[in-house]
Parts: structure tokens; C-alpha cells; sequence
């Protein structure tokens, strides 16, 4: 019986380790499940217009892979998530997303698209911070 025990315990601790191994791992910069998290919803929400690998769409969606963004305007992409923006085509808001969604899309691209050495990240507060005091809006 105390064996069967301990033979149960070891081995949902080895299921628990092989299975989880994102937990442990971090992406470069970033702790994988932000990361991950981060590509999941950036698949779910924006991908559909700004292509999967942030390529864009013709005029129509701005690539997001290869832009001045993350050098120093990085702000926009919190702003524009949470706003939306009406240029000649019109990015929907999405405010309907809650603040670690966006936290994570916003993280996501960062370390996908930053160039290497410079990279910067958001946390909670200062993401919440930028969003509160996004020009235009
Ligand atoms: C329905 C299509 C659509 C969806 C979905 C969409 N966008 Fe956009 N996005 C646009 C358009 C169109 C623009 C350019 C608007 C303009 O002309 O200023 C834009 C602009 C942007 C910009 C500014 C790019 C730059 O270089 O200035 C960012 C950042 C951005 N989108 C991120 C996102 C993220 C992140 C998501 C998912 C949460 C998303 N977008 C979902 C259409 C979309």
C-alpha cells in the first residue's frame, strides 16, 4: 500500500515535470508562459489583419515585424491595442482585452520584433501608466 503511494506520488512529480516544461523555460527575454500567452492571443486577435509574423497586409494592415516601433515610439503599441486607430483603414479597439492580455501581446512583439541588445519590456504598472496617458485619446 505505502509503496503504491509512493510509486503514484513519483510518478504524477515526473508527469508534472515532463509535461510543464514551460513553466521553467524562459523565451530569450521573457518568461515563456508571457510569451506564449502573448503569441496565442496576438494569434487570436491581430494576426487576422497584421499577418502571423507581423508581416501586414499590402497598404492595408502595417506590418509590425520590421518597424521603428520598438526603437522609440514602443508606447504606440499599448495605445493602440487599447484605442484603436483611424488612418485610411481602421484598427478597432481593443479594450475589451484585460490589462495582462494586453501586457502579454504587447511583450510578445517586443521580444519577437525589438532588435537584439536594446531590448525593453513593459510591466503592469507602467503599461497601465502609457495607456493612461496615450496622446490623442
Ligand atoms: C481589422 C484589422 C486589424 C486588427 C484585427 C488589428 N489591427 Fe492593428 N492596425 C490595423 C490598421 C488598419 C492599422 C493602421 C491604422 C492607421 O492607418 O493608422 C493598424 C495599426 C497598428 C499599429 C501601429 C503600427 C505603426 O507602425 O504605427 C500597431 C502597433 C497595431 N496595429 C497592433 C495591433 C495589435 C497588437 C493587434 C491585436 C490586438 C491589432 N493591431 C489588431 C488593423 C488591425
Amino acid at each position: 500500500m505505502r509503496n503504491k503511494t509512493i510509486l503514484s506520488i513519483s510518478f504524477s512529480l515526473l508527469w508534472f515535470v515532463s509535461c510543464n516544461p514551460t513553466d521553467y523555460k524562459k523565451h530569450n527575454n521573457l518568461e515563456m508562459r508571457t510569451y506564449l500567452d502573448g503569441k496565442n492571443a496576438y494569434e487570436s486577435n491581430c494576426s487576422a489583419c497584421h499577418g502571423k509574423k507581423g508581416e501586414g497586409f499590402n497598404n492595408l494592415y502595417p506590418a509590425l515585424n520590421n518597424s521603428s516601433l520598438y526603437q522609440n515610439r514602443s508606447n504606440e503599441i499599448p495605445c493602440t491595442i487599447f484605442y484603436g486607430r483611424k488612418g485610411n483603414v481602421v484598427m478597432p479597439s481593443f479594450k475589451n482585452l484585460n490589462t495582462e492580455t494586453i501586457l502579454a501581446i504587447t511583450n510578445y512583439l517586443m521580444e519577437e520584433y525589438q532588435s537584439e541588445g536594446t531590448k525593453k519590456f513593459f510591466d503592469k504598472n507602467n503599461l497601465e501608466e502609457t495607456i493612461k496617458k496615450c496622446s490623442n485619446n
